[in-house]
């Protein structure tokens, strides 16, 4: 395959995956592809495509927005705020036109919530984009657009128009705005009010590498400039004809004729529908389709006189923070949730509303007692957006020092945002992640005690904490529905096989934060058995290789706290065991200290490889930095051998590794 055709495949499978929602191939058929191109790249630059994938996100932040002036005005619409407004609009514009309103041909898009977009392609080639701006002048955005994968860099077709300017809304669907503020409570950095912030504020980055991993996406609405190979009549055929050059289609458009029912029938659809969308939308934009109707009419100030914006009723209103309650989740965070003075906004009556966690609360500046806006945007948990006003007998909000739900501390581990109980394994809030994570393949290996089992026992309250498992009785499982005696008998099976394991594997099944599976077998190695580890002080514990503060501190704590003792121990009592680790002769390591990378396909296994340079003493990394000692190159190596050649780092080809080493291919 030429380095062309690899482009336009990945192309392919990006668009499938980006606008159609349709993938193709598998992520790993797919990454495997995106390094082969990324070798190519790197070892011919002159062969560099602009419409190739690789080039979405730039090497360097911009320094300014420039200026960029708009050949055709960007508008902005009028608002309708309710069918009769609505009605009255494009009855005006019929009175004008001299025909009946029901003659109008009508077409109505979703008002997609993000900010206005417009893309300039050469000759079907992605070359800038900027933002609306005040209409006539917008700031050039093109380093974070381009990193949007919907977005084509190159347009479908033999036969591009020479200049062809795509306008359309740039936002962040649901999910990944839940997902991106989610973790930016979990870091204690800012969170964001709704999507559309989220889009703008990603968007006015001068890093293009942030817009690049969070997940914006741009659907088109209509076009600017436009040097014609085609001839358009409807607006309609517009859209068609950019879903054709490779852009998202908006879902859930419609035509039909401009009666006052229709309106209203169109209007109570698109409200149902506007919860399940995967996208924030405020309104409906209803534009009448013919071109040529469009023309006459014109516009007014700045908007045109062929289309309005129906809007939604307004998802903000204003009422009083009453107190702050805080609920534990199941990883042990607790998070503050408002409780407020009931009140109606957009369709629902909210009493409960999140604060994410105390950054945010000293960020809003937030008192008890003060009135606060609320957003509520559709299923979206409600959010406290700002005080309005501060309360006379405000009471600070305050961190409680122990868990509402098991009464253990609760601690802030230094680095982190979030405070967490210390309760672990005895805190019934915890329980069900818990008892998940320590049957799991990787842990205990419980093979027919899946999730939605231990969620249904758990709730049951048959599973509390993970040493219940082993007082599951056959009847436990049997009366439950869809369960028989036979699969109830093989949950028990797997339960009493699973109990021979490994130190280093229980430790980790028992899920003390920090403590994830290499630490846990680097910790079971150093003090080989169980009565050690419990009772290793933070200095001991901080001997272990990789173990630093953060974990050592975990591990104390845990064990300090007798709850967590006494599960361990009916957990032994019921029989779990394993053979504690021997003291093995010390092994010459002569690669102690140093740091390998290994790269490329290699005819010997790569885990295998790794545990040969690992049983030397050698790190294994993922990643090429000054800090590498040696790179192992093998077939089709790409950019870590790029990276490991830039920096001037040792490389050796497979050979010369299996040479090194005494081994045989
Ligand atoms: S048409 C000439 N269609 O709403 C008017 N706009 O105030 C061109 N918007 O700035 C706009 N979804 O950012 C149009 N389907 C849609 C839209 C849409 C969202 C935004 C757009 C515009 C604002 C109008």
């Amino acid at each position: 395959m030429t380095y062309q055709q690899l482009v336009e495949r990945i192309n392919l499978w990006n668009h499938a995956y980006y606008v159609l929602d349709n993938p193709l191939v598998s992520d790993a058929e797919y990454d495997q592809a995106f390094q082969v191109l990324l070798a190519l790249e790197a070892e011919n630059p002159d062969l560099v495509s602009p419409a190739s994938p690789s080039q979405r996100v730039g090497a360097k932040p911009i320094d300014e927005f420039k200026k960029v002036e708009h050949s055709v005005k960007m508008l902005s619409l009028a608002n309708a705020f309710s069918l009769q407004e609505t009605y009255d609009f494009f009855e005006k514009a019929a009175k004008e036109l001299d025909v009946s309103p029901s003659a109008l041909a009508i077409f109505s898009e979703p008002k997609l919530d993000g900010l206005a977009i417009t893309i300039h392609y050469d000759n079907g080639l992605f070359s800038h984009a900027a933002t609306r701006g005040d209409g006539q002048i917008g700031e050039d955005v093109t380093h974070n657009i381009k990193t949007i994968k919907s977005v084509p860099l190159k347009l479908d077709t033999d036969t591009p128009p020479e200049k062809l300017e795509v306008r359309g809304e740039v936002f962040m669907p649901k999910a990944a705005f839940e997902k991106l503020n989610r973790l930016a409570a979990q870091q204690n950095s800012k969170v964001f009010v709704n999507p559309r912030n989220a889009a703008a504020g990603t968007v006015r980055q001068m890093n293009p590498k942030i817009a690049a991993a969070r997940d914006l996406q741009f659907i088109p609405y209509s076009v600017g400039e436009y040097q014609n190979k085609h001839e358009f009549t409807r607006h309609s055929e517009i859209i068609d004809y950019l879903v054709s050059l490779g852009f998202r289609r908006n879902p859930h458009c419609y035509a039909f004729s401009g009666s006052f029912d229709a309106f209203a029938e169109n209007y109570q659809r698109m409200e149902s529908l506007r919860d399940s969308l995967p996208m924030e939308i405020d309104g409906i934009v209803y534009k009448i389709d013919d071109l040529a109707t469009q023309n006459a009419l014109g516009f007014i100030a700045r908007s045109p006189k062929w289309a309005v914006a129906r809007k939604f009723p307004a998802q903000q209103a204003i009422t009083q923070l009453l107190g702050v309650d805080f609920q534990v989740g199941r990883t042990g965070v607790l998070t503050p949730v408002a409780r407020l003075e009931p009140v109606f906004v957009a369709g629902v009556t909210v009493s409960n509303a999140t604060l994410h966690n105390m950054d945010e609360i000293e960020r809003l500046g937030l008192c008890i007692g003060d009135s606060v806006e609320i957003q509520r945007a559709g299923d979206v948990i409600p959010k406290v957006v700002k005080v309005v006003e501060q309360s006379e007998q405000r009471l600070p909000i305050i961190m409680p020092a122990r868990c509402p739900v098991c009464d253990s501390p609760v601690a802030r581990t230094e680095g982190q945002a979030a405070f967490r109980c210390t309760g672990w394994l005895c805190c019934a809030a915890q329980g069900a992640e818990r008892i998940e994570h320590y049957a799991s393949r990787r842990c205990m290996n419980i093979v027919n005690l899946g999730t939605k089992l231990i969620e249904l026992l758990y709730n049951k309250g048959i599973l509390k904490t993970i040493a219940d498992i082993y007082k599951i009785q056959l009847h436990d499982i049997a009366s439950l529905e869809g369960q028989g005696e036979k699969s109830a008998q093989n949950v028990l099976d797997s339960i009493e096989a699973s109990k021979t394991t490994k130190l280093g594997t229980f430790l980790a099944a028992l899920g003390i934060p920090e403590v994830g599976e290499g630490g846990s077998k680097n910790i079971a190695k150093y003090f080989k058995n169980l009565p050690a580890i419990q009772s290793a002080s933070f200095e001991e514990l901080m001997q272990v290789p990789d173990v630093g503060p953060v974990t050592a501190k975990s591990i104390v704590d845990f064990f300090q706290n007798a709850k967590n003792q006494a599960i361990v121990a009916d957990i032994i009592n019921a029989g779990v065991n394993w053979e504690d680790e021997q003291h093995e002769p010390a092994q010459a390591q002569p690669l102690a200290g140093q740091t390998w990378v290994l790269t490329g396909t290699m005819s010997v296994p790569r885990h295998e490889a790794k545990a040969l340079l690992e049983s030397l003493g050698a790190k294994v990394a993922g990643s090429v930095s000054k800090k590498t000692d040696c790179v192992v190159a093998g077939a089709e190596a790409g950019s870590k051998l790029a990276k490991a050649e830039e920096l001037g780092v040792r490389v050796i080809n497979e050979a010369e590794f299996l040479a090194e080493f005494n081994l045989s291919s």
